[in-house]
């Protein structure tokens, strides 16, 4: 088998965030957080265990780090759960919370493996969303900013890859427009106020590890989308254009070159998110990367419906062959997205260097047993066809003069997905949630092999 080959000192990683697998969801002075308040919501008791429990590392984070170490992998990307250490979301410092995160960083630099530290994703403290309604504030921002100086002053000595937030445009459309996330809000109006505030929230963030770390590597995670009419007609190239403004452009240009979309801006009309003068030269703040979150393209059309943008997205592919590139992976997948994604890196947004800091499939799995009934394997050949496809597209744009380091599988075990609780598994690794006994799968075992066959393996500059 051949494998894609990537440049030296590539990381070659897997990415987690806190709510999804730390459990101890009320231990040790924690404070709640707004996805802890959701998921204890009537209607959600199904999956009230995932969220309480999720993969249990904050009980034991050791045996998933030795996993990473069996994979090669050279990089981690995990969040910090901001309310696991200031359990108010400001003032009080929760000792017991930080040394989770000691141990947590000390236990992955002994296995040589970089820890990629994501500052926010989505676990607002629940106490600053009562006080000020989380990023829907501008305060919201300030506090944010706080509480990255307090995690940077105790880790930054170890720390050096910082990802501000994770993916600003879902935090803010499924938890403020739509309400199928914390904290449950459907509103244009907050919807805009924390796209902006998010993006103001990062800039102050830059700067203040910048500040406390001159050495360190900061920069943002944004989930990105191909958008594509979904019919080939003038309306629906229209929507197409909109929709890329709203879910790409609005962070992309706001971020690299200072201004939100002239297009979107115009129409936004009574939604306007406020902006004050010099917010646009702190959001633009030169950065050290940008981490970019792919898993399929967006499909638009025209929908009169829909006050002032007349535009729906849709994630499922239309059908037509045209954007399906492999008969296993189906209408499912777009690995060519990401090559396409890493062109508009490179040709409109100056070439910065990226990292992929998300990309992964659920699947279905077989579940292999042995005579005594234990589980003795996990196959999950989609999976496999899935990285080795959106790999081979990664290691084409580099070819082609795109600025990729790095590659993190979501995820590395499986976890809770947010309100689906324990029903979505994208893991390399498989877990048995009664037990939490963990079973590397074929995927797992593929994703090694890919990485021991780099020319320069474990080159990954450590640290
Ligand atoms: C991304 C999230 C991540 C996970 C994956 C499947 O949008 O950042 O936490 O839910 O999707």
């Amino acid at each position: 088998m051949s494998f894609p080959q990537f440049p030296k000192g590539f990381y070659f990683g897997t990415a987690t965030a806190a709510f999804q697998i730390e459990g101890g969801w009320n231990e040790d002075g924690k404070g709640l957080s707004t996805w802890d308040t959701f998921m204890h919501q009537p209607g959600r008791a199904a999956h009230l265990r995932a969220a309480e429990v999720a993969a249990d590392t904050y009980h034991n984070f050791q045996t998933d780090i030795d996993s990473l170490a069996q994979l090669s992998c050279n990089a981690y990307r995990f969040s910090v759960a901001w309310s696991r250490l200031l359990p108010e979301g400001r003032g009080r410092l929760n000792p017991k919370g930080l040394d989770y995160y000691h141990r947590l960083v000390d236990a992955l630099l002994k296995k040589s493996i970089t820890p990629f530290i994501t500052l926010f994703h989505w676990d607002m403290p629940q106490a600053l969303e009562d006080a000020c309604g989380g990023f829907i504030n501008r305060a919201g921002a300030y506090y944010y900013a706080d509480y990255v100086e307090v995690v940077v002053k105790a880790l930054g000595d170890r720390v050096k890859h910082w990802i501000t937030l994770n993916e600003p445009w879902e935090h803010a459309m499924f938890g403020h427009f739509l309400g199928e996330h914390a904290p449950g809000k459907r509103s244009p109006w907050a919807y805009f106020k924390v796209a902006h505030h998010e993006l103001l929230g990062h800039g102050l963030a830059v700067e203040r590890i910048r500040a406390i770390c001159p050495a360190a590597k900061a920069g943002i995670t944004l989930s990105q989308f191909p958008v594509y009419p979904m019919k080939n007609t003038p309306r629906n190239r229209q929507s197409a254009h909109f929709a890329d403004l709203f879910v790409n452009r609005f962070y992309l240009d706001g971020l690299y070159r200072g201004q939100y979309p002239e297009d979107l801006w115009k129409r936004l009309w009574l939604f306007k998110p406020p902006v004050k003068p010099g917010d646009l030269q702190i959001i633009s703040r030169q950065t050290d990367f940008l981490g970019v979150n792919y898993y399929s393209p967006m499909f638009a059309y025209h929908d009169w419906r829909i006050p002032f943008f007349q535009t729906w997205i849709e994630r499922t592919t239309p059908p037509g062959a045209e954007y399906i590139e492999d008969e296993l992976l189906g209408a499912g997948a777009y690995p060519s997205g990401i090559y396409e994604l890493a062109m508009r890196y490179r040709d409109e947004y100056g070439n910065p260097p990226v990292y992929i800091t998300e990309n992964g499939t659920k699947c279905g799995e077989q579940l292999e047993k042995d005579a005594r009934g234990i589980l003795a394997g996990v196959h999950d050949p989609y999976r496999q066809r899935y990285l080795e496809l959106y790999l081979a597209q990664l290691a084409r744009a580099i070819q082609d003069g795109a600025d990729i380091r790095g590659y993190f599988v979501w995820s590395l075990m499986d976890l809770c997905e947010w309100a689906m609780g324990y029903t979505y598994p994208m893991g390399l690794i498989y877990v048995d949630h009664a037990s939490q006994a963990r079973t590397i799968k074929d995927s797992g075992y593929w994703y090694r092999d890919m990485i021991r066959s780099q020319a320069a393996a474990g080159s990954g500059e450590v640290g």
